[in-house]
């Protein structure tokens, strides 16, 4: 039995967290579960529509209401939205039970991920980069608090999963830096 429920996949936009989660899920046999998707499911509308109608603090919290049902559950392997670190209770509540790993990739290479995306209001309109760079500055504090860290820039889905993996199952691997037991 692992001493973990859930794994919780952290990280800013373009981190790859919706990628490595459903690789992750179907390598350990566990539940993927998408939070944007659970999110624009039950409130039948995008992301960008919840943002413009009713404003990020409403988005905020029904991510906040999210953390507390899945926190109580097990099996899952979860992708949270880039700013689920803001309230830094989402990832207490996490951490209680699940694995959270914090994955990360150069303001580069995140622009290459999301250059062609239209479904996320952070960062729509105006300098793309400019708009990654300032948020992960501001946010850089709250993910780098997290022990358990992967950068993503450099390497494959099949590659960030191996090493998750490798932690879930108890098992050492160089990559994760700062992983407290
Ligand atoms: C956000 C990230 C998005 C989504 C929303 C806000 C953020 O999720 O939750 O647009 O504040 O960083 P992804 O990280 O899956 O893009």
């Amino acid at each position: 039995m692992n001493r973990y429920s859930n794994i919780v996949l952290v990280g800013f936009m373009g981190t790859g967290k919706t990628a490595v989660g459903m690789a992750l899920a179907s390598e350990l046999n566990l539940r993927f579960l998408d939070m944007d998707s659970v999110i624009v499911q039950r409130e039948k509308k995008p992301i960008p529509q919840i943002f413009a109608e009713n404003g990020e603090p409403y988005f905020r919290a029904l991510e906040r209401n999210l953390v507390g049902e899945l926190a109580e559950q097990s099996g899952l392997v979860v992708a949270t939205g880039g700013g689920i670190v803001l309230n830094p209770g989402n990832i207490a509540d996490f951490a209680r039970t699940g694995l959270v790993v914090c994955l990360s990739a150069t303001p580069g290479a995140i622009l290459k991920r999301v250059e062609h995306d239209t479904n996320r209001p952070l960062l729509a309109g105006g300098d793309k980069m400019k708009k990654i760079t300032d948020l992960l500055n501001t946010r850089r504090h709250l993910y780098d608090a997290i022990p358990c860290q992967v950068d993503t820039t450099n390497l494959t889905v099949k590659e960030i999963t191996g090493r998750i993996s490798a932690l879930w199952r108890g098992n050492t691997f160089a990559g994760a830096t700062q992983f407290q037991a």
